[in-house]
């Protein structure tokens, strides 16, 4: 049955005149009951953050149909609001510039019933943020246009975190972070599947971060999956030309990682 699932979806932007943008053409993607994490691999344009979003029910599609634990999220909306939560691509869109940061923590907490007080909701806001590396004192006071960008996107990953889902849809959640905190973000994202059992679609253009944490890893070219396999099998022999480009560009191995490739990096690379 699968945990998330998208089936046969299809998303067609335009019409009536404007000219037609297929963004999604028949996907399907599952993810199994187990805790796993998916990456959703592909440039810009081939309908990432379209299927994540129909994944989320944010957008209806053209066809197809979405299920979560075997119903459509309109089976039982606020249990999927609370187990389904999402760090978007762009964060600014989701904060209301109008308030300060506390409320886009405490108001879930309270809404979903995770906090009595807002004292609580307020102490448990605090530890979220120093999960995803913020100072509270400096960050709950202030509006999100006072913030960076990449500590925006750390807030929603620290608010998604304090909702405790069964599946988070992370779409590109640390591009807009340096180096040194996409490595702890990604190490935090792989900690919740492993300590706390929690699924997650990991959506990138960065083939290196997927290879790092993904379980399987799902390729996408214009509006469609080209490729779905096991880490080592999508970077050891990569089927699709878009994937064997993507595999040339991966940067040569940090020692420090285990990539696995030793002496077949040429062939790969190849
Ligand atoms: N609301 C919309 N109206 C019209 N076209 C849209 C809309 N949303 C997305 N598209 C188009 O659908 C296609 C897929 O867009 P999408 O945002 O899903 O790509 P993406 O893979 O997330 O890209 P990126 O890596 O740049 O985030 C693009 O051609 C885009 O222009
Ligand atoms: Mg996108």
């Amino acid at each position: 049955m699968g945990l998330i699932a998208a089936r046969d979806v299809s998303m067609t932007f335009g019409g009536f005149g404007r000219p037609e943008t297929h963004a999604l053409k028949g996907v399907s993607l599952a993810l199994p009951d187990e805790p796993s994490i998916v990456a959703v691999v592909g440039q810009s344009g081939s309908g990432k953050t379209t299927l994540m979003r129909i994944l989320l029910g944010l957008q209806e599609p053209t066809a197809g149909t979405v299920l979560y634990r075997g119903a459509p999220p309109g089976a039982d909306p606020a249990r999927f609001r609370r187990e389904v939560q999402a760090v978007f691509q762009d964060p600014f869109g989701v904060f209301n510039p109008f308030y300060r940061v506390d409320r886009a923590l405490v108001l879930p907490l309270m809404r979903f019933g995770l906090a009595g007080s807002k004292g609580e909701a307020m102490d448990l806001a605090s530890r979220g943020l120093e999960a995803v590396g913020l100072r509270p004192a400096e960050t709950l006071g202030r509006f999100p246009h006072q913030l960076s960008g990449g500590q925006r996107q750390r807030i929603m990953i620290a608010r998604a975190l304090l909702l405790k889902p069964q599946v988070l849809v992370a779409d590109e959640p640390v591009s807009m972070v340096d180096a040194s905190l996409r490595a702890t973000i990604l190490e935090s994202l792989w900690k919740l599947k492993t300590e706390r059992g929690i699924s997650i679609v990991y959506v990138t253009h960065d083939l290196t971060t997927a290879y790092q944490i993904a379980d399987r890893i799902v390729v996408m070219v214009g509006g469609e999956i080209v490729e779905s396999g096991a880490p080592e099998a999508v970077i050891h022999s990569p089927s699709h030309p878009y994937t064997k480009a993507l595999v040339g560009a991966v940067p040569p191995p940090d020692p420090s990682v285990d990539w696995g490739l030793e002496d077949e990096t040429d062939e790969v690379a190849a």
